[in-house]
């Protein structure tokens, strides 16, 4: 059994320009499929988000998807989709926000979420932060009460902390 004290940082691979030229991709591929070392990362997000005393758990279509699960399961909460356009049946809401280059948009299910509900938003990565503030966006016009935000990694230098008005946990931080 590997050791609880480990570096996560030792399990997630750096690609160079993907998926683009100029861009360093950090992929949890390689963390994801070492089952100690998955659950180590599991558990320490599970210790970060507890104390936020969560109603669901709100996770972010694709790789959201991956952090979101597992940690809903642990927590005994309720999971729900934020989900890219034409993905989710039934009566949705969507929220559109700009990109650097062109818009996007997410959506969820009108009924999702119960108002008042404590719910945190779930993804991988936190980059610019463009993500995060539009599920945040998002969440609260179906009448979430956004308590937090956590992610497995933080790229610190692109501050996309600084964009978010709710607390944020994460687990390993790059700075470059
Ligand atoms: C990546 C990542 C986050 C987002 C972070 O998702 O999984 O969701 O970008 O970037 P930001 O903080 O600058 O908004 P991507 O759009 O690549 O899609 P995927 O999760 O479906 O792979
Ligand atoms: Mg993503």
């Amino acid at each position: 059994m590997t050791t609880p004290s480990i570096d996560l940082k030792q399990y997630i691979r750096g690609i160079p320009d993907f998926p683009k030229p100029g861009i360093l991709f950090y992929d949890i591929s390689t963390l994801m499929r070492n089952a100690d070392a998955w659950q180590i990362a599991m558990g320490r997000l599970t210790a970060a988000v507890a104390p936020w005393s969560v109603d669901v758990l709100a996770a972010i279509e694709s790789r959201g998807f991956l952090t979101a699960a597992p940690l809903a399961s642990r927590l005994g909460c309720g999971l729900v989709m934020l989900r890219k356009p034409g993905k989710l049946p039934g009566e949705t809401i969507s929220y559109d926000y700009d990109l650097e280059y062109g818009k996007d948009s997410l959506h969820i299910q009108a009924d999702a979420i119960v108002p008042g509900q404590r719910v945190v938003v779930m993804d991988d990565l936190l980059a610019t932060g463009g993500t995060l503030a539009a599920s945040i966006a998002l969440l609260r016009k179906v009448g979430a009460e956004v308590v937090g935000a956590a992610t497995l990694i933080e790229l610190t230098g692109l501050g996309g902390r600084d964009r978010l008005d709710v607390p944020v946990k994460t687990l390993v931080a790059y700075d470059d």
